[in-house]
């Protein structure tokens, strides 16, 4: 328990790729290609940020803007380091910068058989909005498209003092 208090968030850097990218490939069957984070990294206004413990990277969270909506492209917490509330914490922080940088939608792609991963974003507040049929090329995968309510309006604003473990039910 005292070991997970001196988990950082923070600003993904350059000099994290290569442990991020470590962490992609043990994760996804196709995984991004290091220069392809570097390209998102290097995109003006995107939160990246990485959960660090010492100067190890135990997790990261990508994510892309489009005007008010901001696309979350990935989250990540390395396999040994799972359901210890490290993803709450990336979750947590990215929601409450959108908030502050006057976001209105977070929007994302999952797996339709990633149920896991389904469970994590209702967790904070995402709703399924629509299907992407066969939209994973590596398998042919439908992709459930999720958006959290508009976080201007809703009450997410005031519950930001978000939990470890996502919103109170
Ligand atoms: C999704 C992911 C980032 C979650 O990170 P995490 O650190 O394990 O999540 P947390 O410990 O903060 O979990 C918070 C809550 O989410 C839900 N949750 C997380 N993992 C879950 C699982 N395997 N099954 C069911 N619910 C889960 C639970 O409600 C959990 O709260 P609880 O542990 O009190 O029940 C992590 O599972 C992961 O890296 N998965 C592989 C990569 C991936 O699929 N990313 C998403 C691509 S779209």
């Amino acid at each position: 328990m005292a070991e997970k208090r001196l988990v950082r968030i923070r600003d993904m850097k350059e000099r994290d790729l290569g442990q991020v990218h470590d962490i992609e490939v043990q994760t996804f069957p196709t995984p991004w290609t290091r220069s392809y984070f570097a390209m998102e990294l290097g995109r003006r206004r995107s939160i990246c940020l990485v959960a660090v413990r010492g100067g190890e990277v135990i997790g990261y969270l990508m994510s892309r803007f489009f005007g008010r909506e901001v696309h979350l492209t990935n989250i990540v917490v390395s396999r040994e380091e799972r359901r210890g509330g490290i993803g709450s914490r990336l979750m947590g922080e990215f929601m409450r910068r959108c908030v502050e940088r006057g976001v209105r939608y977070i929007t994302l792609e999952v797996r339709g058989g990633n149920l896991e991963a389904q469970a994590f974003y209702r967790r904070f507040g995402f709703r399924d909005i629509g299907i992407r049929r066969g939209y994973y090329t590596d398998s042919g995968e439908d992709a459930l498209i999720m958006s959290t309510p508009d976080l201007q309006l809703s009450p997410f604003v005031s519950r930001l003092g978000i939990s470890n473990r996502g919103f109170s039910r």
